[in-house]
């Protein structure tokens, strides 16, 4: 099995981004945890801030994983780009974000993604992006 795992603008700053909402833990120290927890699954990891390079990952993992989750951080509640990339791609998406968007600022309520996603997770921290590799790996 093969995941792509894709993150949004600012979260290369995890571990030291308002710590309080987002958490200790480093994604690179969190994803090497993942891997040794599932070892059989071959992970790739990547993240820009920069829109366009998001959708050229979506569009080209999309040819080369089963499954991809995805973090679009704030371009959650602003990238008609990317909500339209999920909807072309075949591959199935899961949303992820770490904080309860729904129970911050009113304009995090708003996802392009969530109706184009397979589902949507939130608000259980990092623990969320290995739920959903638990999804990938029960429905396979
Ligand atoms: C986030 C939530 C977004 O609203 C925010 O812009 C982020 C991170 C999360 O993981 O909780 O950058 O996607």
């Amino acid at each position: 099995m093969k995941i792509a795992i894709i993150n949004g603008p600012n979260l290369n700053l995890l571990g030291e981004r308002e710590p309080g909402i987002y958490g200790s833990d480093s994604f690179e120290s969190f994803l090497e945890k993942l891997k040794q927890r599932y070892p059989d699954v071959s992970f790739q990891y990547y993240q820009s801030n920069v829109e366009g390079e998001l959708v050229n990952a979506l569009q080209q993992y999309a040819r080369e994983v089963d499954g991809i989750i995805l973090n679009p951080a704030a371009y959650t509640h602003t990238s008609v780009a990317i909500g339209d990339c999920i909807a072309a791609i075949k591959v199935p998406v899961i949303e992820v974000h770490i904080s309860n968007v729904h129970a911050r600022e009113e304009f995090r309520k708003l996802s392009h993604v969530s109706a184009k996603a397979v589902g949507t997770i939130c608000g259980l921290g990092l623990d969320g992006y290995r739920l959903a590799v638990e999804y990938f790996l029960n429905k396979s």
